[in-house]
């Protein structure tokens, strides 16, 4: 999947999808949730058809964050591409790379239009599998020198430092989340319930990416910074079902829905401005959607047939 993607290409990729998306060209259900109690899981169905690209697709993406204590990834998933003139099947592609590869490019969309073009400082909070795909967007679209690595678990964040650090020739920095402060860019990539940072942590022009909060009762985000920032979601039919970070100040009363500034379409058609000044607090709030898959799927295969990669399977 690396050998045929580049992150700036998967980026414009995901523009195109949100700009169809925004002109009436996807047919995108909300996705279905299964939970697997037994495990403390739950599997994702994520079905979506885009006329722009002539294609259907579903992922099945099972979550199971217990699997880390198995030294197992949270995350496993598969998608199947299908022709959207004749039904026919087209691919069958690795979900988690996929995954990670379109949760960082979403992201990498989002701080196209909310982080100041100066952004030099990102921190990542959560040193997991999108930890690492975030970082990779961040270093694609603002000149990144310095990254603050922070997650509960020590070792994680070394081994992240350690990965990252071949990869990137900036500065790594082994961080908490009082430090904070320095950064332009924060990004947080968590399996956690409650909260990682505190609201204090944070200075004026901070643009936020939130991804790991996928579920009605789960935050990652101080409810305060929610309640000052210009808020832009993925989409907010999804984000008013799963999103945590947005769904528990509004049920306390903290926000109303009209403080969700944008989504993500509007910004890339043009309809809605980005950031709009150095001062501002931005967040985007992702729950990630089937279209993302869909178009990172696409590109995918036309670029594996393009290089003669992958291999050709009968069923
Ligand atoms: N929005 C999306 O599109 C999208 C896509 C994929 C995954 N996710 C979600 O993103 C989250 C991360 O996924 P992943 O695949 O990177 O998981 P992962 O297990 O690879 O990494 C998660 C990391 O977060 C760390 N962590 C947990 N609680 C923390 C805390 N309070 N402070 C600091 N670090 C903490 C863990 O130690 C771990 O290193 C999950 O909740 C997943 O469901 C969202």
């Amino acid at each position: 999947m690396d050998r045929c993607l580049s992150m700036n290409e998967l980026i414009d990729a995901l523009a195109d999808a949100f700009k169809a998306l925004q002109q009436g060209q996807v047919d995108m259900p909300l996705r279905t949730a299964l939970p697997i109690p037994e495990a403390q899981a739950n599997s994702l169905m994520m079905p979506v058809y885009m006329s722009s690209l002539n294609m259907s697709g579903v992922k099945v993406v099972n979550i199971f964050k217990n699997n880390l204590e198995l030294g197992l990834p949270a995350i496993h998933a598969l998608i199947m591409l299908f022709d959207g003139s004749t039904g026919q099947p087209l691919a069958l592609l690795d979900g988690e790379r996929i995954t990670a590869l379109r949760t960082g490019a979403v992201c990498g969309l989002a701080s196209r239009y909310l982080a100041r073009e100066d952004s030099q400082v990102v921190a990542i909070i959560g040193a997991g599998i999108q930890g690492r795909s975030l970082l990779e967007a961040m270093m694609a679209v603002r000149p990144i020198r310095k990254v603050l690595v922070i997650d509960k678990d020590l070792q994680r964040a070394n081994l992240f430092i350690s990965e990252m650090s071949q990869k990137y020739g900036v500065i790594f920095q082994l961080s908490d989340t009082g430090q904070l402060l320095e950064a332009d860019i924060v990004c947080t990539a968590t399996t956690s319930e409650k909260p990682v940072f505190d609201a204090s942590h944070l200075t004026a022009g901070t643009h936020i990416n939130g991804v790991g909060s996928y579920r009605p009762q789960t935050q990652e985000i101080p409810e305060q910074i929610v309640s000052q920032a210009k808020i832009v979601v993925d989409l907010k039919s999804a984000a008013l079902k799963e999103a945590g970070d947005l769904i528990v100040p509004l049920k306390k009363g903290l926000i109303s829905e009209e403080r969700i500034y944008a989504e993500l379409g509007q910004l890339v058609v043009g309809e809605k401005a980005g950031r709009s000044n150095d001062q501002e607090i931005t967040f985007f709030k992702s729950v990630g959607l089937a279209l993302q898959d869909l178009a990172t799927a696409h590109l995918a295969l036309q670029k594996a047939q393009q290089q003669d990669l992958g291999s050709e399977i009968f069923i």
